[in-house]
């Protein structure tokens, strides 16, 4: 069992393969947490806690004899307000008498089979086989009647536990709650952490950064509308001495697309405490009586096998759990060739044909249409929220030029922005007030546009019916669906002035509304997320779309980086990866290696490719498609970290039962008459003799592994090399 309740000495216990995970209902019926780590079995971890008399550490009423008791210095599952816990907080609610205060007691605790669900939010899901139980502990104040409904489902097989939250108002006022965080995690003894975070900007998203934890508050979070491009919502906690291999980390993923929080506070007695959840700038939410609030869900992983470890925690995780599309494993990827790099707006269906001409024979199977195919759209000034073709460009009309692709034997995708409208666009001009403006201030602009308010009703309709009929004018197999810009004047018109604390949120859950009501339509179509690169590249997106384009930045060696870093958390299955003009000096070999590593496709003009290079582009095609169960089924392994000083950059996926594994090489700085350098493999069967491109000669998998392969020298700059290693006999 996965979850175990002892009444007795009132533990809960939730249990993974190699994890455990406990609390305990304490002193005063508040709800302590005990443990998070290796598995412990049935231990009772309640000896860990100690009390001692804690000067400025106040005692609740019912214990103001016994001095040791304070919520300051007690490990909690998830955090009171004004009992005299001073650290952040998990949750800040005003009463209805004016007061912020919550002092949650545990009054119920339930444990059943299956994974919970959230009416409002993406989660992630069972699938048939699994072994999942969830938790429910209500907690709630004895005076205000305020619930808050912990959540927790454990996949014991995956070693994954995940957590949400619910706010209901069960007393008879209403109350604006204005922070709510989705985990609350408080490790007693917390001195010896570091935090990793992923942090970047626009092209160079996701770099990874690693901290020491000192006594302040880590704040990491967005507050851009979207889980954005500076922050990702996801961090490990991991030991000072982790490294890829080795050490405990533990990784929280938050599944939200909208301003998000992580908190991590090492308090005065080095206890930790980390929290995640929706941020709480111009956050403020009415919950009526009997109404409940749902926050979004944590994805919890713990390894002692270091990052990889934890990395493939949340690949795995990933690729079964997380998003329904047939494409993530029932249906190959296509290889495709997008319009943006090669014609930006520039292009009618006469060019398009001809790209695609062109592509079949580097043997693409899919053209995508990128922005510039509706309205009046020249340049990115007008006619977003206009969906409907340009028949100036598109002359033949949509359905008839996607014929023209399929009868080239290939399929046909097309780009959307629907959560945004230019002013110059018959949408804004009959509709201005579905764009978000604050009442006399004109919007800010950026790329010229203006976010519509994705929290009307009326909004998600149009975009709707509006997208929903393109995909049905036409056979189109692929869908881009972007976001290029930060929201700001955030106001919708739809609500009253004490109510425009809750657009931010209304935003997101208008656009998932909208997200689910198109992919379950089409459930045949693939999706691919974007938001001007890789800028709303979270677990909630992915739960929706299988693949999201990582970043705007092609340059093949910025991407050795981009990739490194999104695989912390998200399957490699999942990086929209192109080959581009973009890094004129690296031979597209090593281009093609690179996006190898990512759903492989291209971005640019295939009609002025020489002969060479189309000969060349195909054969990377045939190969990506040859090697697509080890990249997209296999673990993945970061051989070496792009960005530390050093010659090459190397990687390798292997297939689960070990038998094949392609391992590749970017050589990114060349040393005149320098060392031999090797590669170390990993993840192969130490006992088992492997080939390599071919060999007849065969190497052990622990000589690979231990001693390495011998890159060859003296190559020019950007060279890449790629092994096939094959397990024989
Ligand atoms: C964003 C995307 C690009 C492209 C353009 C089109 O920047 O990231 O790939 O689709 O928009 O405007």
């Amino acid at each position: 069992m996965g979850i175990v309740y002892n009444k007795e000495k009132k533990t809960i216990t939730l249990h993974t393969k190699h994890s455990s995970y406990q609390m305990k209902i304490g002193n005063l019926d508040y709800l302590f947490h005990l443990y998070y780590g290796p598995s412990i079995c049935d231990a009772d971890m309640s000896y860990q806690i100690r009390q001692y008399d804690r000067g400025f550490s106040g005692n609740p009423y019912e214990s103001r004899n016994e001095r040791t008791f304070s919520l300051d210095a007690q490990p909690q599952e998830f955090s009171t307000q004004q009992q005299g816990d001073f650290r952040t907080t998990s949750i800040e609610v005003v009463n209805s008498d004016g007061s912020y205060s919550f002092g949650g007691k545990a009054v119920d605790v339930t444990i059943t089979g299956g994974k919970y669900k959230l009416n409002t939010l993406p989660t992630v899901f069972a699938n048939e086989g699994d072994t999942v139980d969830s938790l429910e502990v209500i907690l709630s104040d004895p005076v205000t009647k305020v619930q808050v409904i912990l959540l927790y489902s454990v996949f014991e097989e995956a070693d994954i536990i995940t957590r949400a939250v619910k706010v209901k108002n069960a007393g008879d006022t209403p109350i604006h709650l204005k922070k709510i965080m989705s985990v609350c995690l408080d490790f007693i003894n917390g001195s010896g952490f570091d935090l990793v975070s992923l942090p970047g900007r626009y092209g160079q998203e996701r770099q990874v950064e690693r901290q020491k934890i000192n006594h302040h508050i880590h704040t990491i979070g967005s507050v851009r509308g979207s889980s954005s491009h500076q922050q990702n919502p996801f961090v490990i906690l991991c030991d000072h001495d982790a490294t890829e291999d080795f050490g405990a980390c533990y990784g929280f993923c938050l599944m939200y697309s909208g301003n998000f929080l992580t908190e991590v506070e090492l308090d005065q007695y080095d206890q930790l405490r980390l929290v995640m959840g929706i941020h709480p700038k111009q956050f403020v939410y009415e919950v009526k009586p009997q109404e409940v609030f749902e926050g979004p869900e944590v994805i919890m992983a713990f390894t002692e096998n270091g990052f990889t470890g934890l990395s493939h925690l949340y690949h795995d995780f990933f690729r079964s759990n997380l998003c329904e599309s047939k494409f993530v494993s029932k249906v190959q990827r296509p290889v495709l060739i997008n319009s943006w790099e090669a014609a930006f707006m520039d292009f009618d269906d006469v060019k398009l044909v001809n790209i695609a001409k062109a592509a079949k024979k580097m043997g693409v199977d899919l053209l995508v249409m990128d922005d510039g195919w509706f309205g009046k759209r020249d340049d990115d000034n007008s006619s977003l929220g206009d969906w409907y073709v340009n028949e100036n460009k598109i002359k033949c009309g949509l359905h008839k030029l996607v014929e023209q692709i399929n009868d080239l034997g290939m399929k046909f995708g097309i780009w959307f922005e629907p959560e945004m409208v230019s002013e110059d666009s018959d949408l804004y001009r009959s509709h201005p007030d579905w764009a978000m403006q604050i009442p006399g201030r004109p919007a800010v602009r950026s790329r010229n546009q203006i976010a519509l308010d994705m929290s009307r009703k009326d909004v998600q309709d149009y975009l709707i019916e509006k997208v929903n009929a393109i995909l049905d004018d036409a056979n189109i197999y692929y869908v881009k669906w972007d976001i290029n810009r930060s929201l700001t004047d955030i106001w919708s018109n739809q609500l009253p002035a004490e109510r425009q604390g809750e657009v931010y949120h209304r935003y997101i859950l208008g656009l998932y509304r909208v997200m689910d009501n198109i992919i379950k339509t089409h459930p045949d179509i693939l999706f691919e997320g974007c938001s001007g690169g890789g800028g709303r590249y979270d677990a909630a997106m992915l739960h929706y779309y299988p693949q999201y384009w990582v970043s705007d930045n092609n340059h093949p060696i910025d991407r050795l980086k981009l990739h490194y870093g999104t695989s912390f958390v998200y399957p490699i299955s999942t990086m929209g990866a192109h080959i581009s003009d973009s890094g004129r000096l690296v031979p597209i070999k090593t281009k093609a290696v690179v996006v190898m590593c990512g759903t492989f496709g291209y971005e640019l003009d295939a009609t002025h490719l020489s002969e060479e290079e189309v000969k060349i582009c195909k054969e990377q095609s045939d190969l990506f498609r040859k090697y697509y169960h080890i990249i997209f089924g296999g673990d993945y392994y970061r051989l070496s970290n792009p960005f530390e000083v050093g010659n090459m950059t190397a990687w390798q996926h292997v297939t689960k039962d070990k038998s094949e594994s392609l391992l590749s090489v970017v050589v990114t700085n060349l040393t005149c008459n320098g060392p031999q350098e090797y590669v170390r493999a990993k993840g192969l069967k130490p006992d088992a003799m492997y080939s390599i491109n071919g060999s007849k000669e065969l190497y052990s998998g622990s000589a690979l592994m231990h001693a390495g392969l011998p890159i060859e020298r003296e190559v020019p700059e950007y060279t890449s090399f790629q092994f096939y290693l094959k397990k024989e006999g």
